[in-house]
């Protein structure tokens, strides 16, 4: 990123936190303003959130980590979410997880050092009879076996 482009999105998140200074609640919709100009809430946009709307950087920083909207460091170029809802988790996605997880050398809530994947949690997608499912950017994948998963991951990989 060239310097002009981020002095550029600073004055825009500054702009954001003016625009929601003294409102109820403003902190949700600045943290989304902050996630779709940087693609992600890095920490010292989480300070400066802090400051300029007076709240403490625990209750920032615990917001950004509670919704999964939020990510605290650059996303992926493909995103995968593991459904961890009940239909899914008791049809073994954590297996599923725990596979993924091991192909690409990658803890849940990051990003692979490549930039090609970030791995998240995430609660029941509205598929229950597909369990377990996960999704990969916009594609769903149902009643899936971990020994599917390095097949499934190679799409992406190439
Ligand atoms: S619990 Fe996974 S889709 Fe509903």
């Amino acid at each position: 990123m060239t310097d002009a482009k981020k002095v550029d999105k600073y004055q825009e998140l500054q702009g954001a936190i003016k625009r929601h200074h003294g409102e109820r609640g403003a902190l949700m919709p600045v943290l989304q303003e902050a996630q779709s100009i940087f693609g992600y809430v890095p920490q010292d946009v989480q300070i400066q959130i802090a400051e300029g709307l007076n709240v403490p950087l625990t209750e920032v920083y615990g917001v950004a980590t509670f919704y999964s909207q939020f990510a605290l460091e650059p996303r992926g170029e493909h995103v995968i979410g593991v459904c961890l809802g009940t239909a899914c988790y008791v049809k073994g996605s954590q297996k599923v997880m725990d596979r993924i997880a091991q192909e690409l050398n990658v803890e849940v809530g990051h990003t692979t050092p490549d930039g090609k994947f970030t791995l998240n949690a995430t609660r029941c997608l509205g598929a229950c009879g597909l369990a377990p499912v996960i999704m990969i950017d916009e594609e769903v994948y149902g009643r899936l076996k971990p020994d599917e998963v390095p097949g499934i991951l190679a799409k992406y990989q190439a």
